[in-house]
């Protein structure tokens, strides 16, 4: 056997090997394929961190129509009308990804004497991109109606 025999079967055995090992199994295809899938079905939804819980939100949706929507209970007296400011918010991360505060919301806080840029009102603030906000109020206890 001459050499150049030797050498095209070993490359041909490494490119057979290479293209079995680069081969993703098809449990972990499948899996992927559902994520990309799914993700892609939700193109505008944002992963946001509220009170605590991991939760989806509508891009440009307020972070209390997605707490209401992912059951995260956030208070919320006057029915997102920038009048109670039960609903603030304290922004941990990602203050950035809000919209920028508007006037109502901006004379809501201080009429309600809440001066910290971190704060802001969870029906006024709209979702940009990934957020993690706690409520000021958490709310205790349960409901009528909840378990
Ligand atoms: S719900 Fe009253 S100010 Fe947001």
């Amino acid at each position: 056997m001459n050499s150049r025999n030797d050498e095209a079967a070993i490359s041909s055995g490494l490119k057979r090997l290479s293209i079995e090992i680069a081969r993703p199994s098809p449990a972990l295809a499948a899996r992927f394929a559902a994520r990309l899938s799914e993700v892609a079905s939700r193109p505008d939804s944002v992963p946001i961190r509220l009170d605590g819980a991991k939760i989806e939100a509508r891009k440009d949706g307020t972070l209390l129509a997605a707490a209401l929507k992912n059951g995260v209970r956030v208070m919320h007296a006057c029915g997102a009308n920038t009048l109670c400011a039960t609903c603030r918010v304290k922004v941990v991360e990602g203050a950035e990804n809000l919209s920028p505060m508007r006037a109502k919301e901006r004379l809501s806080l201080r009429y309600h004497l809440s001066m910290s840029p971190r704060v802001r009102l969870a029906c006024q603030a709209r979702v940009l991109g990934p957020v993690d906000a706690e409520p000021v109020f958490p709310l205790c206890g349960t409901l009528p109606g909840e378990s």
